[in-house]
């Protein structure tokens, strides 16, 4: 593995390869978008500058003084020129619930761009991604990367509901054609999990000449793990991007742990992107 040091079963990979800011944002918006969901829009001109697909931010909650830990998001959306960053959340619990409260124009405290990027390889031509509900965010700078690129590009979203499908949408509008969709209700697309439609995509593309050469998966563990799998008997190199929690997000309090088949790494800085391949489930 190149630049490696092994201590004890945890491997180190060196230094993160963008440059980590502390940056104070300003909240432009936080509106909500389905039962649950949240797109906040803030301006950070250093992280929207440096921000690479598959990165995170770690953001000081305002108002939640007696929790001190940062809560990582991945960046859904930024403009480099106008500095401003996007993140789409999902209220799970307090700090989350917490954000729903932020103001226009408050101040946010972020680290970032944090973590290792998603790294489709420079001779894939035809992409798969793959998303479970919020694990779309991570997942549209890299399909905006791919098409930028004019490489092939196609999207599975899945989500609980038609109402929770939020990025589908602007998923179209990047891809010029809907993407396959499946809703555990059956209320927009496919009704049950989004897996039959990733086997479904993976074997039309075989069936056409065209295999994809690289996948890219995000969301519930395990949908990553049974997508991998799939990925793996089709021969398409995969990507996961890993959920961990989080403590310091900068490589030194090993919270993040995620066994591989290189031993122990931690998923702020040696992920959250990994190769399927490497994960140990
Ligand atoms: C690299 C990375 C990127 C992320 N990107 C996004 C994103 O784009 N959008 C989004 O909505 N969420 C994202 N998350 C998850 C998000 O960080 C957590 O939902 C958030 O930290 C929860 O904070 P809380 O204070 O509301 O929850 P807490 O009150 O701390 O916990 C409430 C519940 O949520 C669970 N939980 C908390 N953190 C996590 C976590 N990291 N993974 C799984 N379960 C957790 C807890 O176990 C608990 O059951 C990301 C996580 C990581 C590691
Ligand atoms: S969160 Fe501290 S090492 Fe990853």
């Amino acid at each position: 593995m190149e630049g490696a040091r092994e201590t004890s079963g945890f491997v180190k990979r060196g230094a993160p390869m963008t440059k980590l800011v502390n940056e104070l944002a300003s909240v432009q918006a936080n509106e909500p978008l389905g039962p649950g969901l949240y797109l906040m829009a803030l301006k950070a001109p250093q992280i929207a500058r440096g921000i690479e697909a598959g990165q995170f931010v770690h953001m000081r909650i305002p108002h939640m003084d007696d929790h001190i830990l940062r809560r990582p998001f991945s960046v859904y959306g930024r403009s480099a020129e106008e500095g401003i960053v996007e993140i789409l959340y999902q209220t799970v619990g307090y700090g989350t619930d917490q954000m729903t409260r932020i103001g226009a124009l408050e101040s946010v405290e972020m680290i970032g761009p944090v973590g290792r990027p998603w790294r489709p390889p420079a001779a894939a031509s035809r992409a798969l991604l793959v998303a479970g509900g919020v694990g779309s965010a991570p997942l549209f700078l890299l399909a905006e990367k791919l098409i930028a690129e004019k490489r092939e590009v196609d999207v599975v979203l899945g989500a609980q509901t038609a109402e929770a499908l939020v990025s589908r949408e602007r998923y179209e509008a990047l891809l010029q054609a809907p993407p396959r969709c499946s809703t555990d209700d059956g209320s927009f697309g496919f009704e049950g999990f989004c897996t039959p439609l990733v086997e479904q995509a993976l074997a039309e593309a075989e069936g056409e000449g065209r295999p994809y050469d690289y996948l890219a998966v995000c969301g519930p563990e395990p949908l990553m793990r049974l997508v991998a799998n799939m990925a793996a008997e089709h021969g398409v190199l995969c990507e996961v991007s890993l959920e961990r929690r989080m403590a310091c997000g900068v490589g030194a309090c090993l919270s993040c742990v995620v066994n591989t088949t290189g031993g122990l790494k931690r998923s702020c800085v040696d992920g959250p992107v990994f190769l399927a391949e490497e994960v140990i489930w």
